[in-house]
């Protein structure tokens, strides 16, 4: 499925964020299990991840109608929107729910950083999109 897409990728990239993968070959397809970029403000770590070939699983297109994005952010919190009540509901849906769960594509990089993401071992995305 595709995702929805912020206005901003295209934007100056300035605010570093590390992407720490559980499980680096079924997320990349490569054993590297960290990845640091610097990304523009405004966009949200879904569009991020995939962008850079960080496969997040994401089966409803990134609208907070799943709880599949499910990620854990280790440093930054202050630095993405703050979690919405509708954002609440769905990650407690979510297997292996902790204080620090967010969904990637609800979560939009308003500061500065760093933010540090670590995308768990059963976040992968299992279903690949067929050719268009
Ligand atoms: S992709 Fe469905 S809630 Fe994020």
């Amino acid at each position: 499925m595709s995702i929805r897409h912020s206005d901003h990728l295209n934007d100056p990239p300035v605010v570093p964020v590390k992407f720490i993968l559980e499980d680096p070959e079924g997320l990349t397809g490569s054993d590297t299990p960290e990845r640091d970029l610097v990304v523009p403000k405004g966009c949200h770590l879904l569009e991020v991840a995939m962008e850079n070939g960080i496969n997040i699983e994401h089966a409803c297109g990134g609208v907070c109608a799943c709880s599949t994005c499910h990620i854990y952010i280790e440093q930054g919190m202050k630095d993405l929107t703050e979690a919405t009540e509708a954002e609440d509901d769905r990650v407690e849906e979510a297997p292996g729910l902790q204080r620090n769960s967010r969904l990637a594509c609800q979560c939009e990089i308003t500061g500065k950083g760093p933010i540090v993401v670590r995308v768990p071992a059963w976040n992968r995305n299992a279903v690949k999109e067929a050719p268009h």
